[in-house]
């Protein structure tokens, strides 16, 4: 029931942590952090009623208590909480639901899509991403980032690749880009070289 996404995202609580979970859904990752008790509260929220009943209908089942709020991002959250897990959601979703004044100075994300411009605009809010994993599930990588309020300004190769140090996942990229540059008008070519040279640095530093 667990997926090693799940469980990843999880290593990045701490037990002191008050955690809402941003976009709950069926609620995995709050069970998964209630019944291993890897957090000192944990709220679910979604912005839709079904999610929030699937949700519900869990915790139930699994004879857990956690309290289920129906928000959009941290609108309706009136609880004491100091961490938010976003996950599941594109990057343009989860930028708008961080614009809010009550977002919290932890976050765990993991966005579907555009790191780089969750990367970018992490730094240019006043986020520090502390660490990053790449996760293979389903035939897909899953990147989680852990940030924390603070001041950073990554390299280029970082907003692109991000900072996992994941050799299997630098090589994926590099021949996802080898794939790619076969298909692409030149303009784009040239990005994707560059791109490549990046990630084969990365890749030999090793
Ligand atoms: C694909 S599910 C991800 C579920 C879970 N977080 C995960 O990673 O497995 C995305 C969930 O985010 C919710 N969602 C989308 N926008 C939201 C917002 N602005 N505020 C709260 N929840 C939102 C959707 O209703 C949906 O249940």
């Amino acid at each position: 029931m667990y997926s090693e996404r799940i469980k990843i995202i999880a290593s990045e609580i701490s037990e002191n942590d008050r955690v809402v979970d941003v976009g709950c859904d069926h609620g995995y990752l709050s069970l998964y952090l209630k019944q291993n008790k890897l957090c000192a509260e944990i709220f679910a929220s979604d912005i839709k009623e079904s999610a929030l009943n699937m949700a519900k209908t869990n915790f139930k089942k699994y004879n857990v208590k956690i309290k289920t709020i129906l928000s959009d991002g941290f609108e309706n959250i009136k609880e004491d909480y100091n961490t938010a897990v976003i996950a599941g959601m594109g990057t343009s979703t989860i930028l708008k639901i961080i614009s809010h004044p009550k977002t919290p100075d932890k976050l765990v994300l993991a966005s579907n899509n555009d790191y780089y411009k969750l990367r970018l605009n992490l730094n240019k809010r006043g986020y520090k991403i502390v660490d990053e994993k790449a996760v293979w599930e389903k035939n897909h990588y899953y990147i989680i980032l852990l940030c924390i309020k603070g001041k950073q300004k990554l390299k280029l190769k970082e907003l692109l690749f991000g900072i996992s140090n994941d050799d299997d996942y630098y090589k994926y990229l590099w021949k996802k880009n080898k794939e790619l540059i076969k298909k692409v008008p030149i303009r784009k070519k040239i990005k994707l070289f560059y791109e490549m040279f990046l990630l084969k640095g990365l890749i030999e530093k090793k």
